[in-house]
């Protein structure tokens, strides 16, 4: 497609340009990582899933649910009701057929800084590799506490800033030149995966989002390295429960 525009990583206003992106990235979406990640990237779901604790067999909200894969992971741990919300509706379109007609899950297509959910209706969050691409992801998280049940779990799967030698030579060789070629021969769309290696190095670190967690309600707030160490959870629980 020729008059495909690419967002600026880091830029305030990038939301519609990156929906647009997903939107056409769509159809090449699960290939591309399965190939990308080298099928790693299913496992650092499973234990983003983990991190749940009990609130994965509650109500749940998948967070920029993308092609559902951890939709469909939250109904394998059996949870009640999933709420999976994302704004680029082809990719939901293009997750749907993952599930079962009588499945529990409610598809929402909106954005993470306006989520038209209730306040405090559900037991757990869990945002895999989304709220790098949202321009304020303080108002994101604002939303995630209000949305909570006190003393229920954000689990936050991501590719933040790298911090160690090791993730930085990982990042700036494999995400910078590697990446983008592996990423356009998949989906014919280079720019996009050039514009999410360099959404890496425009967010925050892991460090840095578990504080801005803590300052808005969340404790118990743990960041965990994957293997390799490119991929981070950062996990807290909303304030004012018992758990
Ligand atoms: C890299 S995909 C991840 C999808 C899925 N969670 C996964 O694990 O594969 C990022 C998703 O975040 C969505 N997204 C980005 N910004 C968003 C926003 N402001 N509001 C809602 N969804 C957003 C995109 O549309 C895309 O589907």
């Amino acid at each position: 497609m020729a008059n495909r525009s690419t967002p600026v990583a880091g830029a305030a206003d990038r939301a519609p340009q990156v929906r647009e992106m997903f939107d056409t990235l769509a159809p090449t979406y699960d290939r591309a990582n399965r190939i990308i990640s080298m099928g790693l990237d299913q496992g650092w779901r499973r234990k983003a899933i983990a991190r749940l604790g009990p609130a994965a067999q509650g109500d749940m909200l998948d967070l920029c649910a993308g092609t559902l894969d951890l939709t469909v992971m939250l109904l394998d741990a059996g949870a009640a009701r999933i709420h999976s919300l994302d704004f680029a509706q082809k990719m939901l379109d293009a997750g749907a057929p993952k599930l079962s007609s009588d499945a529990p899950v409610q598809l929402v297509t909106a954005d993470a800084r306006e989520m038209p959910l209730e306040d405090g209706s559900v037991d757990g969050i869990i945002a895999g590799f989304g709220l790098r691409n949202v321009p304020e992801v303080e108002r994101a998280i604002d939303e995630c506490s209000r949305v909570l049940r006190p003393g229920g779990r954000l689990v936050v799967l991501e590719f933040f800033q790298p911090t160690t030698l090791v993730s930085q030579f990982l990042s700036g060789t494999y995400n910078r030149f590697i990446l983008p070629i592996l990423g356009g021969v998949v989906s014919g769309y280079g720019g996009a995966y050039s514009y999410l290696a360099g959404s890496i190095d425009a967010f925050v670190t892991r460090e840095a989002f578990g504080a801005i967690m803590e300052d808005r309600g969340f404790t118990d707030v743990r960041c965990e390295a994957m293997f390799p160490p490119v991929a981070d959870i950062v996990s807290g629980t909303r304030s004012g429960g018992a758990a």
